[in-house]
């Protein structure tokens, strides 16, 4: 079975059992200023998690690109990956453990789905602690539908609990289902969940029932939710027998274009290891940028939050494919857009996009890449001499600031030499440069989940009076391209070509202000894309939306201010929201300005 197949079987099964189909959503959240990027299917769920209702329905089933860079130094080995694809299915205060749990075992044994033989498959529980009780609920119902005792495993929070990047937000108890790939056990204690390589793990049913607070105390949810993820790569994998999730089909056409970009003669994927490392993380790193390149709200590279990690997967692929005489990397992601574009059509629209800033890219690391290896080179038979073997942070700066060498970067080179850096007097020198430039504006976050509290929900319907005061001050050409949202001050990115003036900044204050005065009712409606946008309702362009939307309009019939298709929450009126004041207004990047304001 090819991930095309996967990918169908899965929708069809789950819409089979009442869900409906929703379209994934961008790899780069809106209104979450604590991760970069979306690292599973339900991270752009999680309003609805936490109890909005979701126009399609309590029951939904989706395809989602993600991104996880916390394990991007292992990408080129044989199975990490930054990029991947989640197969997700949720229940909205529908079905909880039976309901999922029966799903997930026809799912993977009838033979009419995956029909995995049932022996083949361990799973996990959680085993309990002092927040939540040991899981019996689910391990009663595995073992009802006949997994032995051997092949259940209780596992504490670390393994079997889920909550996004670890901080706040909607979480639980969890139940993973793994296969076992026919290695001899470790030793007696082997059992699902052992990290030997017998227990390979596809799927996670997650149930939610607690949102934990930035307190970090766990409040029961209003309503019970299912979450579940199944790894499209890594189920692809084991359904063919394969031993890497790179010897699959999916990467075969990623791999043929770097193969086929090497010159005369040409290289067998196989026949050497170093080779075969370069390969994997030019497929793995291509992709990714790729497709961040190719999202309806695609960042640039830059040296800020998901811009710098998008700067580092495109600088590192440069330099191993450099290494193999590879000239360019855009044969591979056109091999990349060619795989994916029948399931992601936005990297088609958007391929212009993705080549131009990859060239550009590419071009600006070729200029100094030679000129900070030899830099490097020069300086390593006198390091290597030395018995310390750590290549000083003031040489790791300098590779950064005058080669354009990502830290990472540098350390892979030092690895690959039998030297380390350091580190801590290279993020000296880091911050006191970040110091000096200031000015470019803060962006690398860290863990946890949306902010649904007051102040985050007042920020969010002020993003809505903001964009609609901006077109009605600098034109219609403004379009939002970005927005993040904490506590304390929300940041919104919009598509303009020079900086404001005083007096327009002070027009846009004072025309939300005079919203806000208003007291105007924020209503909301439910409808189709096609009706909402025919209605003069502001969607964002290239997003894809699913059959049934919400519309938020602020203000009602003639005194309408603005209406823009959102997944919500808003304030109920904009009485309650305070004092509007823009604190800042700068480049963000090439024709995007970027407001940092405050409800005061
Ligand atoms: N959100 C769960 C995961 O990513 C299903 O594993």
């Amino acid at each position: 079975m090819n991930s095309d197949e996967l990918r169908s079987k899965y929708i069809e099964f789950f819409v089979k059992h009442g869900h409906a189909q929703i379209e994934g959503k961008s790899l780069i959240p809106e209104n979450d200023p604590t991760v970069l990027f979306t690292t599973a299917g339900m991270h752009p769920l999680v309003p609805y998690l936490l109890g909005e209702p979701h126009p399609a329905g309590n029951k939904l089933v989706d395809y989602q690109k993600c991104i996880r860079t916390g394990d991007i130094d292992s990408v080129g080995d044989s199975s990490h990956l930054t990029f991947f694809e989640m197969l997700g299915n949720w229940s909205l205060g529908d079905y909880f453990k039976e309901g999922a749990i029966r799903m997930s075992y026809e799912f993977l044994t009838s033979k009419e789905w995956l029909g995995i033989p049932p022996e083949k498959i361990g799973v996990t529980v959680f085993a309990g602690d002092e927040n939540a009780p040991k899981d019996d609920e689910s391990a009663d119902i595995w073992r009802s539908l006949g997994i032995p005792e051997n092949r259940i495993s209780y596992l504490p929070k670390e393994d079997n609990w889920w909550g996004p990047a670890g901080s706040t937000g909607p979480c639980g108890p969890d139940s993973e289902m793994f296969y076992d790939i026919g290695k001899e056990p470790c030793g007696p204690e082997c059992a699902p969940g052992c990290p030997c390589g017998k227990w390979l793990e596809i799927w996670n049913d997650v149930f939610m029932q607690y949102n934990k607070t930035a307190e970090g105390t766990y409040e029961p949810l209003s309503r019970k939710c299912v979450d579940t993820g199944m790894g499209i790569e890594r189920t692809v994998t084991i359904l063919n027998g394969k031993k890497s999730v790179y010897d699959t089909e999916i990467f075969a056409p990623i791999i043929t274009a770097v193969t086929g970009a090497l010159n005369p003669g040409g290289y067998s994927y196989g026949s050497n290891a170093d080779k075969d490392k370069s390969i994997r993380i030019i497929c793995d790193h291509v992709r990714s940028a790729t497709f961040i390149l190719g999202d309806a709200r695609a960042v640039s590279p830059s040296n800020v939050g998901a811009g710098y990690v998008l700067r580092r997967l495109i600088r590192r692929a440069v330099r191993h494919s450099r290494k193999l005489g590879i000239e360019s990397l855009l044969p591979i992601a056109q091999a990349v857009i060619d795989k994916f574009a029948h399931a992601y059509p936005e990297l088609k629209t958007n391929t212009g996009y993705i080549v131009q800033e990859l060239k550009n890219e590419e071009q600006k690391f070729l200029e100094t890449l030679q000129k900070g290896e030899h830099e490097f080179e020069k300086l390593l038979p006198n390091i290597l001499k030395g018995s310390s073997k750590v290549l000083s942070g003031r040489l790791a700066f300098k590779l950064y600031d005058t080669y354009g060498f990502p830290i990472e970067l540098t350390e892979e080179l030092a690895t690959e030499n039998g030297l380390s850096v350091n580190r801590e007097e290279f993020d000296e020198a880091f911050k006191k440069h970040q110091e000096l430039s200031r000015a470019q504006g803060s962006g690398v976050f860290k863990g946890g989940l949306i902010d649904q509290g007051e102040m985050a929900i007042k920020y969010h319907t002020a993003t809505h009076l903001l964009h609609n005061a901006l077109r009605m001050v600098l034109g219609d050409h403004v379009a939002q391209k970005g927005s993040n949202i904490t506590a304390e001050r929300m940041r919104f990115d919009f598509s303009h070509n020079e900086p404001m003036t005083a007096e327009e900044i002070k027009k846009v204050e004072d025309i939300v202000n005079e919203a806000i005065q208003n007291d105007l009712p924020v209503g909301m409606e439910v409808t189709t894309i096609e009706k909402a946008t025919a209605s003069g309702a502001i969607a964002l362009f290239g997003e894809k939306y699913e059959s049934q939307i919400k519309v938020y309009s602020i203000g009602e019939g003639a005194a309408c201010f603005s209406k823009e298709v959102c997944g919500g929450p808003h304030v109920e009126r904009t009485g309650t929201m305070g004092c509007f004041k823009i604190q800042k207004e700068q480049s963000s990047s090439a024709g995007v300005r970027r407001i940092r304001a405050v409800l005061e």
